[in-house]
């Protein structure tokens, strides 16, 4: 994997998170994998061959207080770190008129408030050494406010516009910030859906992982959805709104 020696993935255990794993791990690269499922990160890890080339760690990331510290113990295993991917995503199944402030407050906090646990510390070590690559996972989700999911397509926006305003604060100090936005992807998430155009994980991993390799600010997996979500975003509010989209 192009320049990258060492990287972490945040939310590891399954699905995109853990095709990123193997990928980079196939490619030479150390890989630090964090999740909740310790048997699943297990498993990964052997897959990959073992301790040398993948260690695991046990972590949820609504822990925000335990996030700096583990940084720390996951650079100073791996001896530096070049690259940090925050890919950890819940999205609940919410129905037509139901208003749950758990399952909103669950997204907000995996989806946003994690990636901002992890990605400041990220930011400060590799603003120190005036290099390395910081991507999140967000969504074409982020691009639009939808019916069907409001917390969700939140989280993802706010993630989004976090995610500029870190790149365009790093980028005078050598550090690329990378917005991945998947289209839908075949994944536990989702899971008995019909969504248009979807990908497996293993094509989600490369595209998200390609877009890192060359540090580019923001890019849809697959890259048919730029266009498409270049039209939806100018879709006026008042005929959006009638919509299903
Ligand atoms: N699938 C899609 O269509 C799609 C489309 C666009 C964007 N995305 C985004 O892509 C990312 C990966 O999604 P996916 O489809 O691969 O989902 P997935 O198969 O459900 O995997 C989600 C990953 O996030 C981790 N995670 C969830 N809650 C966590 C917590 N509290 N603490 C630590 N880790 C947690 C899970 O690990 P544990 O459960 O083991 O903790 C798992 O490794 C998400 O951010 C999602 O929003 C997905």
């Amino acid at each position: 994997m192009a320049g990258f020696r060492t990287a972490a993935v945040v939310g590891a255990s399954v699905g995109i998170g853990a095709e990123m794993v193997r990928q980079l791990a196939a490619g030479g690269v150390r890989v630090a994998a964090v999740a909740r499922r310790l048997p699943e990160l297990e498993k990964l890890q052997g897959e990959c061959g073992g301790p040398d080339k993948v260690r695991v760690y046990t972590h949820d990331v609504k822990h925000f207080d335990e996030a700096p510290a583990l940084f720390d113990r996951i650079v100073a295993d791996l001896g530096s770190l070049d690259c940090l991917i925050y890919n950890a995503g819940v999205m609940p199944r919410v129905e037509e008129s139901e208003y749950n402030f758990a399952k909103d407050r669950e997204m907000i906090e995996v989806n946003l408030l994690g990636a901002m646990a992890w990605l400041n510390p990220a930011a400060a070590y590799m603003e120190a050494r005036r290099e390395g690559t910081l991507v999140g996972v967000s969504s074409v989700a982020g691009d639009r406010g939808r019916r069907g999911n409001p917390a969700y397509h939140t989280s993802k926006a706010a993630l989004t516009t976090y995610l500029e305003a870190l790149r365009n604060r790093l980028f005078r100090y050598g550090v690329h910030v990378v917005t991945v936005k998947p289209g839908p992807v075949r994944t536990a998430m989702t899971e008995g859906l019909k969504l248009p155009l979807m990908i497996d994980a293993p094509e989600a991993a490369r595209g998200a992982l390609a877009l890192a390799a060359a540090g580019t600010g923001e890019g849809y997996v697959p890259v048919a959805w730029q266009p498409i979500m270049l039209t939806i975003r100018h879709v006026p509010s008042i005929i959006f709104r009638r919509t299903n989209i």
